[in-house]
């Protein structure tokens, strides 16, 4: 559909917005829902940026923010529904926004309305090495709330299992981008750390459905993220008595290191291909057997057989 139809069949709405009634969040809400839930489809916006236009407003509804007036977040929305950047925003808000637009092209305003109501959480995360890569470094690599908690609209507590940080889901979502090997090359990240921690006894048991064992937040923490050789972080040296202590009673510096992403050494490498060598060896010395056995009965009879005319 182009811009023009669009505007088209949507100009109806508009006059119905300017007339309604404008007060109470829902009210507001409302407002935007009008337009916003009969749209279908994705747009470019002037910017260059591609907007998906539907919001689904029982899913909306549903989430954890269900109960927030869009202009919550969108601020600079108020009023009138697609203003340009107007007073209304606070200052500290729209200090918040520069930082992380580089990330957020579609309105780093809502982006950076989160530290209204999450204040503390939202300091954390600017400062991990996930927020750092975007406020500090100005690239759009690291993780934000919405890599980690879903679509601005449609979050679901962590505890639930659609979440895409829930035990089910997390490994897959660290994933998209620790796997990424456009990503681990720029940052000279190490490549295994889905692998190894898959085949760990931890990542196996979570397969298993394991409710205790950890995941990838239980060694690094979620909202502070920091790199390994940064000594604030959970998994630095000794600092991982304490961590790994949580679940481990009296885990110390002989038991840490049980548990890492590096490689094993060459000792279970090469014991671990010995063992592999010597079954299929075994598998080999036996199927060998078992035909040769075979062909000598087949042997056997057709001499008999010739013996006997
Ligand atoms: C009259 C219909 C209409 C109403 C009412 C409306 N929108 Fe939109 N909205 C659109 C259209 C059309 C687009 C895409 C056009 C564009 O901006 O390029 C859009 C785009 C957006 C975008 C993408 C960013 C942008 O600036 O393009 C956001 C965010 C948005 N709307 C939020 C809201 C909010 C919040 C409200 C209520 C305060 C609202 N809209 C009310 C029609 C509407
Ligand atoms: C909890 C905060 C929050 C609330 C509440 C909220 N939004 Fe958003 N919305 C965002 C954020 C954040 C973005 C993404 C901004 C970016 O990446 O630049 C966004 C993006 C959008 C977009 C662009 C579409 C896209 O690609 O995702 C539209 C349209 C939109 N919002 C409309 C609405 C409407 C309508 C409501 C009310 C029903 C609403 N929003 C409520 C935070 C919110
Ligand atoms: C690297 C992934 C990640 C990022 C980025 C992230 N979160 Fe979280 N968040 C989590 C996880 C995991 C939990 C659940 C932790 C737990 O309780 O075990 C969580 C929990 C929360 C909670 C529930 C209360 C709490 O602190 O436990 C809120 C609110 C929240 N996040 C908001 C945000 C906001 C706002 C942002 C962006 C500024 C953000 N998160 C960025 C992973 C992330
Ligand atoms: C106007 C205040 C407000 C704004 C703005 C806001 N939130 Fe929330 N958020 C809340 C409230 C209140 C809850 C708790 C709802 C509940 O407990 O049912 C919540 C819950 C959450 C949770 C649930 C975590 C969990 O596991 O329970 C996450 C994640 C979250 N918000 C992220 C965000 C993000 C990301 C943004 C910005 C795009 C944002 N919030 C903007 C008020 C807000
Ligand atoms: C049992 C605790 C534990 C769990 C669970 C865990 N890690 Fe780690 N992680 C560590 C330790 C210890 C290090 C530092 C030493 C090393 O590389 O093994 C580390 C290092 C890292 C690094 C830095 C690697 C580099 O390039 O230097 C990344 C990235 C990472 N982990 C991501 C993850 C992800 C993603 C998950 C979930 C799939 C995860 N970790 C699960 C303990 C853990
Ligand atoms: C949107 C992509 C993205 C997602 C999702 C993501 N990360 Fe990262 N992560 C990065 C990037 C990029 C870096 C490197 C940033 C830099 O150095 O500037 C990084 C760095 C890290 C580091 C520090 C590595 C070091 O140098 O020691 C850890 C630990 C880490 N991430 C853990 C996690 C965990 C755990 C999750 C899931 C809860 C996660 N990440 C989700 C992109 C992501
Ligand atoms: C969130 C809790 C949690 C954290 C954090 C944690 N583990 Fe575990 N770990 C478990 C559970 C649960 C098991 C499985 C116990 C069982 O089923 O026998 C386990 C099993 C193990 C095992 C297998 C042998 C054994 O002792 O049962 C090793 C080795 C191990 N963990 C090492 C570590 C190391 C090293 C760290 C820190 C880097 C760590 N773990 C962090 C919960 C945790």
């Amino acid at each position: 559909m182009s811009y023009k139809k669009l505007l088209t069949l949507v100009a109806p709405l508009l006059v119905l917005t300017f007339f309604a009634p404008g007060t109470g969040s829902a009210q507001e809400s409302a407002n935007c829902l009008a337009c916003h839930t009969s749209m279908k489809g994705r747009l470019k916006t002037a910017g260059g940026t591609i907007i998906e236009l539907n919001i689904d407003s029982e899913k909306f509804q549903a989430s954890v923010h269900g109960s927030l007036s869009c202009t919550d977040c969108h601020m600079r929305f108020t009023d009138n529904p697609h203003a340009t950047p107007g007073a209304a925003v606070p200052a500290e808000i729209l200090a918040t926004s520069s930082k992380i637009s580089a990330k957020h092209t579609i309105d780093p305003v809502a982006a950076a309305a989160c530290s209204k109501c999450h204040k503390e959480t939202y300091e954390k995360v600017l400062n991990s090495i996930h927020g750092k890569n975007i406020a500090e470094k100005h690239q759009t690599d690291g993780a934000f709330c919405l890599d980690c908690h879903g679509s601005p609209h449609y979050i679901v507590p962590v505890k639930n299992p659609d979440s895409k940080m829930s035990r089910k889901n997390q490994i897959e979502t660290c994933g998209r981008c620790h796997e990424d090997k456009k990503i681990l090359e720029k940052y000279n990240l190490q490549e295994n750390v889905i692998p190894s921690f898959i085949e760990s006894f931890h990542g196996r048991k979570l397969h298993l459905g394991h409710t205790k064992v950890p995941v990838c937040t239980s060694c690094h923490n979620y909202h502070d993220i920091k790199a390994k050789d940064d000594p604030s972080s959970p998994v630095f040296g000794n600092n991982r008595i304490e961590t790994c202590g949580k679940c481990h009673k009296g885990a110390n510096e002989k038991f840490i290191p049980a548990i890492t992403h590096r490689p094993p050494g060459p000792i279970p490498h090469y014991t671990e291909k010995g063992l592999i060598v010597l079954l299929l060896s075994t598998f080999a010395f036996i199927i060998v057997h078992v035909l040769l056995e075979a062909f000598s009965d087949i042997r056997d009879s057709v001499f008999r057989k010739g013996r006997k005319e």
